[in-house]
């Protein structure tokens, strides 16, 4: 009887260390959720800035919700069209859509639009931590307001601490409708969408409404233009994560007497660097720590400013309010001045200072299987202004790319390969040129599956004398690893040996500064069909973008959901 209870007691014992040591082992892959959103999509009048004009919002607000998850969470998003007349396709920036292509949400090439009255339900996985974006995907939808933030926890601790997470995204806002833009960059004469009126800050702005005449269309104390309030309590330290959806501005987004302590880019850890100002590109994601620590009597500006463009826009302004101090108090000092707008310098450098963080370094191939030179440039085709890359300026198909090529439809795009390069040798990145061979076409780029690629994104003059811009890029799809920036024309020979093989951040998302190039590396590891565009809302529309397609064989059924346009195998609308 002794022994017997003796040996129960050791078997329970052991039972329970084992069971102790499953859960241990299995405790980073902690139960996956699922996530599931409604959102009603529509055209609502609201006053951003205080001037009022028909937004598109998510179940009735702009910024849309922020979708909050953990790491292998799968997210559902059934999204009901409420627009009436109007198209709709919902991209979720950042998230590589692994194994699910087709949800991406880019319309023309890897869906068919959402029309209006139709729900459509949207299903992945987001496998990594970190701050992403989502937004609208269909002509030049997203400045009317349909965006948001996906913020993805992590199941492994974080090599830095902090009291509280926040989020902020930042904008810039036209008061014309996209459609008056649209129309107007795609007209002859040409006319330009100019500088936007304000800059929002979490979606509010403030609009001067002494400069509008009518009545009743700008009213300050409107409570949607409510000044920004971040509240902090003294002597906490704070993760604010801000993003950029920009239509245009490059920004500068500054807390008055605070620094900032980058640690996150797109989604990875940067080796942390101290900023008083933050470049931030439309479409880049950053996390930074900023600590309570100045004269608590007080409340301090939160600012962001245009940069990269001369800057006719006023300020964004929102309050950093120490508690117990009464938020809607104005800080009793001026808001912080504007970096210069042309101080291109200042914004290289700091786009050199993000590195991967020490033991969270992901190596990069040391070497590449295909290069690919983009040569940025405007053209005028036809009499019409456009972007191009290598002198093809993009136009999207009506038949999406993914159905085309899963489904053999070869008369849904232009099959001729679009150029690796251009001609490096013999062309003046600082003058204008005519580029008379200048074309458009919807033609794509097949790259080899599981291959390493070069992309180099080389800057070059407008066709406005001493002109070139920022534009910040943006990959589907991927995460790339930016090698380095330099000044002038990219050398072949001579620029690759000075690569970032050690620690290079990786990112979705990069700029070009002007005159200057920036290389990138990916791995063709993520069946699919991506788009890689420039994300400036405006230029993308004016045909600055590419696509990539790699692994196509490897993609199974698509889901029928995202069909019903354009050519089909069997009939031809054309
Ligand atoms: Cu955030 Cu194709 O864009
Ligand atoms: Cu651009």
């Amino acid at each position: 009887m002794v022994e017997l209870s003796i040996s129960g007691t050791k078997i329970l014992s052991t039972v329970l260390f084992l069971y102790l040591l499953v859960c241990l082992v299995n405790f980073p892959a902690a139960e996956a959720r699922v996530r599931h959103y409604r959102w009603k999509v529509k055209y609502e009048y609201k006053s951003p800035d205080c001037y009022k004009k028909l937004v598109i919002t998510i179940n009735g607000g702009t910024p849309g919700p922020t979708i909050v998850a953990d790491e292998g969470d799968t997210i559902i998003v059934e999204l009901e069209n409420n627009l009436l007349t109007e198209n709709l396709a919902i991209h979720w920036h950042g998230i590589r859509q692994i194994g699910t292509p087709w949800f991406d949400g880019t319309e023309g090439v890897t869906q068919c639009p959402i029309l209006p009255g139709e729900t459509f339900k949207y299903q992945f996985v987001v496998d990594r931590p970190g701050t992403y974006l989502y937004h609208a995907h269909y002509g030049m939808q997203r400045e009317a307001g349909l965006y948001g933030l996906i913020r993805v926890s992590p199941r492994q601790p974080e090599p830095f601490s902090y009291d509280h997470d926040r989020s902020i995204i930042l904008n810039d806002w036209y008061h014309k409708s996209t459609y008056e833009q649209a129309a107007g960059l795609s007209s002859i004469p040409f006319v330009w969408v100019n500088e936007p009126e304000s800059l929002l800050i979490q979606g509010k702005g403030n609009f001067n409404c002494s400069m509008v005449s009518e009545p009743g269309v700008c009213n300050t104390s409107n409570p949607d233009c409510s000044r920004y309030v971040q509240t902090v309590v003294p002597g906490q330290t704070y993760r604010l994560r801000i993003a950029s959806l920009t239509a245009l501005s490059a920004l500068s987004f500054q807390i008055e007497g605070h620094n900032m302590t980058v640690v996150e880019a797109d989604g990875h850890y940067v080796e942390p660097f101290v900023v008083q100002n933050l470049f931030i590109y439309s479409g880049e994601t950053y996390s930074v720590l900023v600590k309570a620590d100045q004269d608590p009597s007080r409340n301090y500006w939160i600012t962001t400013n245009v940069v990269s463009r001369p800057n006719t826009t006023p300020a964004g302004l929102a309050v950093f309010n120490y508690y117990p101090n009464h938020p809607r108090r104005s800080p009793p000092t001026s808001p912080p001045p504007a970096p210069a707008w042309d101080d291109v310098d200042s914004r290289m450098n700091q786009s050199i200072a993000i590195k991967a963080r020490q033991g969270h370094i992901i190596t990069p191939p040391t070497t590449s299987d295909r290069v690919i030179v983009f040569l940025n440039t405007q053209n005028k085709i036809n009499g019409y202004v456009r972007w191009s890359v290598n002198n093809v300026s993009f136009n999207l198909p009506h038949t999406p790319y993914l159905i085309a090529l899963k489904e053999n439809i070869t008369d849904a795009f232009d099959q001729t390969p679009p150029p690796d390069g251009y001609d490096f040798l013999n062309y003046d990145i600082y003058s204008v040129q005519n580029n008379t061979n200048a074309t458009s076409s919807n033609e794509i780029y097949r790259l080899q599956f599981n291959i390493t690629v070069d992309i180099i994104l080389q800057n070059a003059n407008t066709m406005n004398k001493n002109n070139s811009e920022t534009h910040p890029w943006h990959l589907h799809g991927h995460d790339f690893w930016v090698l380095g920036y330099g000044k002038g024309k990219f050398d072949m020979y001579k620029d690759p040996a000075k690569y970032n093989l050690v620690n290079p951040i990786m990112k979705n998302t990069v700029a070009v500064h002007p005159f200057g190039w920036t290389a990138l590396r990916f791995r063709t590891d993520n069946p699919g069909v991506w788009a890689f565009h420039c994300h400036i809302e405006s230029h993308f529309y004016m045909g600055m973008g590419v696509v990539f397609e790699e692994g196509i064989e490897r993609i199974g059924d698509l889901p029928s959901s995202i069909m019903g346009c354009g050519h089909t195998k069997t009939s031809n609308p054309h």
